[in-house]
């Protein structure tokens, strides 16, 4: 009894600190002995409550998804012909009826149900947990990964959220980096910032984290490429839980349970500027671009696009070059060069590229960036046709030969951790716009290739 009354008063103290609405009953049990399972065993006979079956039998189960708003993402919009446009799903909360107002969600656009069909006839009602179709009375916009709400107590829409997040793959986050993020029936991508901290499971106190590791729990920022509709997890678990999901390997590496929207969503504003970036490109004369250079530390980046340039000024081109090593003197000094940094370095720089090329400015990027992810990422910032991926293609074993800078010797000494190519891994681009061989080719011959590729493109010519 002494140590069953010892494990409750433990369990309470830390269930305490979980929430405070927990219906919670301690139940001394033996599953060898058969002691309180299926009867209360009179080897407890200090114990008064009723056994597990007992329990099991009696405790109530309330859904409390029923005393919720009205709620169906939908899963498929349902149009065998004109006359019918049915929207399917399964309810996730609350109850609906013919006649009901409603709202799809994100456009906010209302309308009045007029049917709910199912398999075996139409429903007078629908509760939480059925699949059913609904019909409305107007033409509304309404798409596959909306989520039909009720009208009077609409969920809310934000592109950006606080969130619990519990890690679940042997690689950990990589702040900055895009995953997919799956909620209900919707697929967004979704970049996760740095967690502001990890959670101690068994002490449930704040710790510090940087990143999060498999199987660690912390509370984190996402910012979302679109506005999706969500309830917080607290109010409805359907509407607020998601995963995360790998966009190169398809896997599922986290679960999400949204705590709150954050303000900023809604308080900043995209400011549209009168001299936008065409006018500003053609003041200058020219299209804006980015050459993106991407290889092996010392495989000849900088020293092309040091070419190239000096080549695009003699034509009268407006240029920048953005250069890792300088870079990284300045904005990015607080950068190292684990995984989680280089992710946050491409970030930088790529935003920073992006600018430059609304500027009206042709930018030259000159960063290992080794991971295709990031690349990735960069690419979509820019407008159509604005990228150029240049895979400066020198092999580890020439690179290392050359050694530049002396980096490799040091490298395979130890004296420098995650080197790429010796202890850290570069990706090499599958599709690249252009790959420069620099082991048959000067760097002036390089330039050319590519100032020949840009002149093909129509990227030489006038703004
Ligand atoms: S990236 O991987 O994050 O894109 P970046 O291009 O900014 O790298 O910086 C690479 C340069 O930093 C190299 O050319 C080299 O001079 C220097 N460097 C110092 N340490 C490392 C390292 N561990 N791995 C790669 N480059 C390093």
């Amino acid at each position: 009894q002494q140590a069953y009354d010892d494990i409750v008063d433990d369990f309470y103290a830390f269930a305490d600190e979980l929430a405070t609405d927990l219906e919670i009953q301690p139940i001394p049990m033996s599953a060898l002995e058969g002691v309180n399972i299926t009867s209360k065993s009179n080897e407890t006979d200090w114990y008064d409550g009723p056994s597990l079956m007992d329990y099991l039998e009696t405790v109530p189960v309330g859904d409390r998804r029923l005393n919720t708003p009205f709620r169906m993402p939908v899963q498929w919009v349902n149009r065998p012909n004109l006359d019918f446009r049915g929207f399917s799903g399964q309810i996730a909360a609350g109850s609906i009826q013919p006649g009901d107002r409603v709202k799809s969600m994100p456009s906010g656009k209302q309308s009045t149900v007029q049917r709910i069909v199912t398999a075996t006839g139409d429903l007078e009602q629908a509760i939480a947990g059925q699949s059913v179709t609904i019909t409305l009375d107007d033409e509304i916009d309404c798409s596959r990964g909306d989520v039909l709400v009720s009208a009077e107590d609409p969920s809310e829409v934000s592109d950006q959220f606080q969130a619990r997040l519990l890690w679940m793959s042997e690689t950990p986050l990589l702040p900055g980096r895009r995953y997919l993020l799956k909620m209900g029936a919707k697929t967004v991508t979704a970049t996760v910032n740095a967690p502001k901290y990890g959670i101690d499971v068994n002490t449930l106190n704040d710790v510090p984290a940087k990143t999060l590791e498999l199987n660690q729990i912390g509370v984190t920022t996402l910012s979302l490429d679109q506005a999706i509709p969500y309830d917080p997890y607290d109010v409805n678990r359907e509407m607020g839980g998601f995963i995360l999901i790998d966009r190169m390997t398809n896997d599922t590496v986290g679960l999400g349970l949204v705590d709150f929207a954050l303000r900023r969503a809604s308080n900043i504003h995209w400011q549209a500027m009168d001299v936008d970036r065409s006018a500003l490109a053609e003041q200058k004369g020219q299209k804006p671009a980015v050459l993106w250079f991407t290889g092996l530390s010392g495989s000849g980046k900088s020293t092309i696009a040091n070419a190239l340039q000096k080549l695009l000024f003699a034509q009268g081109k407006h240029t920048f070059t953005l250069d890792g090593d300088n870079v990284r003197h300045g904005l990015n000094r607080d950068l190292g060069f684990t995984d989680a940094d280089r992710v946050e370095n491409i970030r930088r720089v790529a935003n920073v590229a992006r600018l430059m090329s609304d500027a009206g400015l042709i930018t030259l990027v000159s960063f290992i960036s080794p991971f295709r992810s990031e690349r990735q990422m960069a690419r979509n910032l820019m407008a159509d046709g604005e990228f150029i991926e240049v895979y400066v293609d020198t092999p580890l074993s020439v690179a290392e030969d050359r050694d530049v800078k002396g980096l490799y010797k040091k490298a395979r000494a130890g004296e420098i951790k995650n080197f790429t190519g010796i202890d850290s891994p570069y990706e090499p681009p599958q599709a690249p716009e252009l790959r420069i061989d620099t082991v048959n080719n000067s760097p002036e011959e390089a330039a050319e290739v590519i100032l020949g590729f840009m002149r093909e493109k129509g990227l030489l010519n006038g703004g």
